[in-house]
């Protein structure tokens, strides 16, 4: 290859000691560098090196490295030198950092808090006197892209109470203080087991433990991370779908009776019907995914799903039924008691009991009244028997001395 026509063209329009370069063997000039993709926000180092030929340069001479943003000709903006007193292009001042080793070879560049105007073409240059004065033809190409979102990686069959491991993948950055990632759900944060297991060049993997409860179920989590001192901050949320069991099925009844309004309940685990009643009874249980519900009567057999309806409640119905819920992570079950009512006919018997026995009461109490009654009056005529003998003779009662004794009775009583 010829002398490249930047070198030629940068060699003609610069001045002083930039000429120095073109007289040299620009084979021994050489700087290796990749392209770097880099993230808003975060700091980067970019590895670089470089040769260049010793015999141009004093070994007693400092070394001195320049990077340039755009290219090296036409006064452009300087970002990073280790050469004291330059002025570097104002918002490049404390972000661009060259390396400290630039005497070895070592261009390594790191960029700061990256801006988006950031992206574009640098060029180095060196200088070290007498001749070793040399603008590199090998562009740093830098693109500048928006910060990544954390990562999220987690096994997708989360089941609740089986414990998983959360991985949050953000990007690398070269800033002293290392990432700070976290994971949380509404219930709390989670606790890091290991950070860097299976990290990269260009990413952070922490490993976070978790142990899903129901109630993360459709629930969101949140991974989180913020570089630096500043206040650069990304979030990743994603909706939890956790697998559990059926819960204990809710049982609700409905209660049509004839001529009569129906009565619904829910939660309850009995009823007690009337024959002829119409009973429906109405099981659910949550679970996910959602459970499928079966009723069984006590031989087990199924008999209904989400409902089993009694119409005409008989007395073969009386007994247990259990409402079965079951989904691909379990079962879970809740028994019904269906009673019947003792039917009206022994209600009636008892009135009829009661109202014979207070038949009876009142029959005995009059017997008693009538009893008492004779007794007084048989005593009363006695005692006008043996008042009679005394005035007058004795003789056969009458009808009439019935009537007139009775009388005495009465004004006597
Ligand atoms: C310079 O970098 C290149 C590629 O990046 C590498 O292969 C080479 O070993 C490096 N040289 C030195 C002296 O570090
Ligand atoms: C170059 O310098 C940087 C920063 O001073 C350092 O981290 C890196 O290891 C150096 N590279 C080599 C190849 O020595
Ligand atoms: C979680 O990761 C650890 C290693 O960090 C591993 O030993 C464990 O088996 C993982 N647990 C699950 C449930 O994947
Ligand atoms: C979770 O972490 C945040 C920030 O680190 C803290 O403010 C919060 O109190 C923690 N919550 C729980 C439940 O530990
Ligand atoms: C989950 O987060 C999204 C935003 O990322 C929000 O819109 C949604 O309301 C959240 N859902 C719950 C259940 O918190
Ligand atoms: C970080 O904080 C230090 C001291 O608090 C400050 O000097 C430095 O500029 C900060 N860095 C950034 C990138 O904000
Ligand atoms: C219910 O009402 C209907 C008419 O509305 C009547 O024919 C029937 O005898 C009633 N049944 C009972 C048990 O009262
Ligand atoms: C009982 O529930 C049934 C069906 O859900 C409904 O049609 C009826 O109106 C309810 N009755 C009462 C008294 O709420
Ligand atoms: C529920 O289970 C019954 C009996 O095993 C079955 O016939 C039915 O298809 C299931 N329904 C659903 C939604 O899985
Ligand atoms: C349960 O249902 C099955 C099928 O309907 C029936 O054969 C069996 O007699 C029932 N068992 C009882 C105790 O009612
Ligand atoms: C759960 O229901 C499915 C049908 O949906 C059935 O195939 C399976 O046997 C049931 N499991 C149990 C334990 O009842
Ligand atoms: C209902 O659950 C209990 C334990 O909770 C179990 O012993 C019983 O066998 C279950 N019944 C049915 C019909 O699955």
């Amino acid at each position: 290859m010829g002398y490249p026509l930047e070198i030629l063209v940068f060699g003609l329009l610069s001045t002083g000691p930039l000429w120095a370069g073109v007289q040299c063997d620009i084979n021994l000039y050489k700087l290796y560098v990749q392209p770097a993709t880099v993230q808003e926000g975060l700091c980067v180092f970019i590895p670089c090196n470089f040769t260049y030929d010793p015999n141009d340069a004093s070994s007693t001479a400092t070394l001195y490295g320049y990077w340039f943003k755009g290219g090296c000709f036409n006064s452009p903006p300087l970002v990073a030198t280790n050469k004291p007193g330059e002025t570097i292009a104002e918002n490049a001042q404390n972000r661009f950092i060259l390396s400290e080793e630039v005497e070895q070879g070592n261009c390594s560049l790191v960029i700061n808090d990256v801006q988006n105007n950031d992206d574009g073409d640098y060029c180095f240059r060196m200088e070290k006197e007498p001749k070793a004065k040399w603008s590199f033809k090998e562009i740093l190409k830098v693109t500048v892209k928006e910060l990544e979102d954390p990562v999220i990686h987690f096994s997708r069959n989360l089941q609740a109470n089986h414990h998983v491991n959360i991985t949050c993948i953000v990007p690398r950055s070269c800033y002293l203080k290392p990432p700070r990632i976290s994971c949380k759900t509404m219930a709390g944060n989670f606790t890091l087991r290991a950070s860097e297991e299976q990290s990269s060049d260009s990413h952070v993997h922490s490993v976070f433990d978790f142990t899903p409860s129901v109630a993360d179920n459709k629930q969101n989590l949140t991974c989180a991370v913020t570089y630096g001192n500043t206040s650069i901050y990304k979030e990743t949320t994603v909706l939890l779908n956790v697998k559990y069991p059926p819960q204990t099925p809710v049982i609700s009844s409905e209660l049509r009776r004839p001529n009569k309004s129906s009565e619904n309940e829910t939660d309850v685990s009995q009823i007690i019907v009337e024959k002829g009643d119409t009973v429906i009874l109405y099981c659910k249980a949550v679970g996910n995914p959602s459970a499928n519900v079966t009723w069984l009567n006590r031989t087990n057999n199924i008999i209904g799903d989400n409902e089993l309806v009694f119409s005409k409640v008989t007395a073969q119905d009386e007994g247990d039924y259990t409402c079965l819920a079951n989904n691909s992570e379990g079962t879970n079950n809740k028994t019904f008691r269906l009673l019947l009512k003792s039917s009206d006919k022994p209600t009636s018997a008892l009135f009829a009991v009661m109202g014979a026995l207070s038949v009876i009461v009142v029959v005995i109490l009059i017997i008693a009244v009538i009893l008492i009654f004779k007794k007084y009056q048989r005593k009363s005529m006695i005692d006008m028997e043996s008042h009679k003998t005394l005035q007058t003779p004795r003789s056969d009662s009458s009808p009439n001395d019935q009537i007139s004794q009775q009388m005495v009775l009465c004004t006597s009583g």
